[in-house]
């Protein structure tokens, strides 16, 4: 079953007297547990994308539909109650609280859902483990590396079982030998978990082993993969 359908979907943006067509007709067929990338020059439109994709921000023309919902039929409660329950966000500035240990930012998204407290200590041990932080738990985001404080989140994103994980340049603030490290850590954890894992780079060199590439240009979408040998030449 398709985890989104978007169909020519559009978002126009008026700054002052100039409209700027940031998505112009995107069509979109995501299935639930793929790993895809979404890539594109800087203004291509692929945050604006990501934030109507991560119920954020809504299309003002076409359908958006996510898990068999027509998203424009719900109300911003009900927008808020599928954000919180069913997709894990991942900011390329980490988006950490700095007076919080690493343990305890996984555990803060834990405790606006369903878990007694006993639960949510052992769901952040276990991300812990699987981000390959246990020894780090109680450090906190400055005393950690950029690529350690992206597994924290990563951890936090995945830690409640989100049906979608969201990723608008997760690795702009990394070196590229951690950026490729924090995109092979996604890739396991979605053939792990089978969570949709859609993020997104303007750095092509990042997509070699991705399966699925879409490139935003201006606004629209096209299945173009990144060919290194042309761009190369
Ligand atoms: N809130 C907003 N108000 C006005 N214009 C906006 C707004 N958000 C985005 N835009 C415009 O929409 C276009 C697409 O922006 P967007 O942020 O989606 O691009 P991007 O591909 O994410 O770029 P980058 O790689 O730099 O992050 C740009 O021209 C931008 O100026
Ligand atoms: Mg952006």
């Amino acid at each position: 079953m398709p985890l989104f359908t978007l169909e020519h979907v559009e978002r126009t943006f008026l700054l002052g007297e100039t409209r700027i067509r940031a998505l112009r007709g995107v069509d979109l067929e995501v299935m639930s547990g793929e790993f895809l990338a979404i890539w594109g020059p800087s203004g291509s439109g692929k945050s604006t994308l990501m934030n109507v994709l991560g119920l954020i921000d809504t299309a003002d023309a076409g359908r958006v539909l996510f898990d068999g919902e027509d998203v424009a039929l719900l109300s911003d409660d009900e927008l808020s109650d599928r954000r919180i329950q069913k997709i894990g966000f991942i900011f390329q500035s980490f988006n950490l609280i700095p007076v919080l240990s690493a343990r305890e930012n996984i555990m803060l998204p834990l405790q606006c859902r369903r878990f007694t407290e006993a639960e949510i200590g052992e769901r952040a041990d276990e991300w812990l483990r699987k981000v390959g932080l246990e020894k780090l738990r109680d450090f906190r985001p400055d005393q950690l590396s950029g690529g350690q404080r992206q597994r924290v989140a990563i951890a936090r994103a995945l830690a409640g079982h989100p049906k979608l994980v969201i990723a608008d340049e997760p690795t702009a603030n990394l070196d590229s030998v951690t950026g490729h490290e924090v995109i092979g850590l996604m890739e396991r954890l979605n053939e792990e978990t089978g969570v949709t894992c859609i993020f997104t780079t303007h750095d092509p060199r990042l997509l070699d082993r991705v399966p699925r590439q879409l490139r935003l240009c201006d606004g629209v979408i096209s299945n173009e993969r990144y060919d290194a040998a042309r761009a190369t030449s």
